[in-house]
């Protein structure tokens, strides 16, 4: 079980698999704690050697000579902002071995820098292994859970558990994005979320096939019909006696896009395992929200289907009746994602949120037009604005994107109201302005994580390769803000 705890104790005395300490610009080591002369003198002294510097995230790892430590992680600090220290905590964690038993961060930070620094840590450690049959992991560890016994200089326990909350959050999405579709179909996926809804007294509701079909729920059963594995709509709702407010995430739970009918060639199938990844933020900034009993109501709408091509796929034209009564004809059963979050949108604005946001994989042409870890943030200028300050807040790179409505000519469809696809040129704009078309007056934002939910280049900070849990930590800071308000 991993633990993440505060110490006072003298660095020199302290035993532990490793020891982090911090490099300022000038490329000295400014340990948090007691640390005797000599030792740290001899540290400096292989520091200087080996040209450890200041650089945010750079490690240098040497030996923790005087001292009950094996190894000591040099990284450094940056500009000391609570973003590099975040940074570096990550870079740092994956410096200290492999399944390191205890870990001491002795760096000086402030209550922000000290949640942030376990929010990197813990994440900068996280690792999926439940496929790998010689990980000597027990069974029921999440992978928040490497077993490591975590010790921060200084800390007080209310930024700790700050920190375990963004962290639990964020790498339980990466569990969910990681976990192959063969065991993550829609029908697992609304047990597990029913299973944590439970345990952190969130609401749950299953909306299964039947249910879908009496109420009109056709994009998710339009999308959700050419597979075996049948889709659901999920509902979680955390409820504080106190709120004032209510905040609808509305999350694409794609468990495996293959494009259906529309088929994708393989290379670009091999990494949509990804394309839940909106539902596993909503559901995990839902928990989070309860975790952290943030005085905010949170409805989590959870839109789940596989899309496969088979005898009952829908087909390039056919025309699919959203819930609320908007048709749709869908001439590209690859643009999915819109037509299950459509009746997703309508179904959560349908309570009268104060908000609501949805979150999605939706294009490829996100990643064209913003690269691989920037996500797009579209909708009502306010909440989109609302959305990247959360994003600035915490160090998520999101950009705000326009929603042109001479894009919505081209959703023109000839027999339906709207038609799935548009032109070739602003890919990710004209799905926005799809959606757009479902959520009337609401106060709504969209947020496009498609390439920045999965890594598929190196780690990098508390980043690893693989599920990244995108749009997690601005999502919680969205509703931390609102419910301080
Ligand atoms: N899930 C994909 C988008 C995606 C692409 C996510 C790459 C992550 C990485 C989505 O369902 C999709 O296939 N979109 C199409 C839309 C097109 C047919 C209008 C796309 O982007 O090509
Ligand atoms: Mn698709
Ligand atoms: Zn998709």
């Amino acid at each position: 079980m991993t633990s993440i705890h505060a110490t006072s104790d003298n660095l020199s005395t302290l035993t532990a698999d490793a020891l982090i300490l911090g490099v300022t610009e000038d490329g000295a080591i400014s340990p948090h704690g007691q640390l005797d002369d000599d030792t740290l003198a001899g540290l400096n002294e292989l520091a200087s050697k080996l040209d450890a510097c200041g650089k945010v995230g750079s490690t240098t790892v040497v030996p923790g000579v005087g001292l009950s430590i094996k190894r000591v992680v040099l990284v450094g600090l940056g500009d000391g902002s609570t973003t590099d220290l975040r940074l570096a905590a990550g870079s740092a964690a994956r410096e200290c071995g492999k399944d390191p038993a205890s870990v001491v961060i002795a760096i000086e930070a402030d209550d922000e820098g000290i949640a942030a620094m376990t929010a990197g840590a813990l994440l900068g450690a996280y690792r999926f292994v439940d496929y790998k049959s010689d990980a000597e992991f027990d069974e029921d560890e999440t992978d928040e859970d490497s077993g490591t016994s975590w010790l921060v200089a200084g800390a007080s326990e209310s930024a700790l558990e700050r920190g375990r909350v963004v962290a639990g959050a964020v790498a339980g999405t990466r569990d969910l994005v990681n976990t192959p579709p063969l065991d993550l179909f829609p029908g697992s996926f609304a047990e597990i979320a029913e299973g944590y809804a439970q345990a952190m007294g969130v609401e749950a509701t299953v909306f299964d096939v039947q249910q879908l079909a009496e109420q009109g729920f056709g994009g998710i059963l339009g999308v959700g019909m050419g597979s075996s594995r049948l889709p659901r709509l999920v509902r979680l709702e955390w409820k504080p006696e106190g709120a004032k407010q209510t905040v609808a995430l509305v999350g694409k739970g794609i468990t495996f896009d293959s494009g259906g009918l529309s088929l994708k060639p393989p290379k670009s199938m091999e990494t949509m395992k990804t394309d839940m990844a909106g539902a596993a933020a909503v559901m995990h900034t839902v928990l989070g929200a309860a975790r952290a009993n943030l005085q905010i109501g949170v409805v989590g709408w959870l839109c789940l289907a596989e899309n496969m091509p088979s005898g009952t796929a829908q087909r390039p034209s056919d025309v699919i009746r959203i819930y609320g009564g908007k048709t749709v004809e869908v001439l590209n059963t690859d643009a999915e994602g819109r037509l299950v979050l459509a009746d997703g949108l309508v179904r959560a604005i349908e309570e009268n949120p104060d908000v609501v946001l949805d979150i999605a994989t939706l294009t490829g042409a996100q990643g064209v037009a913003l690269g691989t870890r920037t996500s797009g943030v579209m909708g009502v200028d306010e909440i989109r604005d609302e959305v990247v300050a959360a994003a600035n807040a915490v160090a998520e790179p999101m950009w705000p994107m326009p929603l042109p409505s001479h894009l919505l000519k081209q959703l023109d469809s000839k027999v339906a109201d709207l038609q799935n696809i548009a032109g070739p040129a602003g890919g990710m704009l004209s799905a926005g302005v799809f959606l757009q078309q479902f959520v009337g007056d609401a106060k709504w934002a969209h947020l496009d994580i498609a390439r920045p939910a999965y890594n598929e280049e190196a780690p990098f900070g508390f980043t690893p390769a693989g599920g990244t849990g995108a749009g997690v930590r601005t999502l919680l800071h969205f509703l931390e803000v609102r419910a301080n308000a």
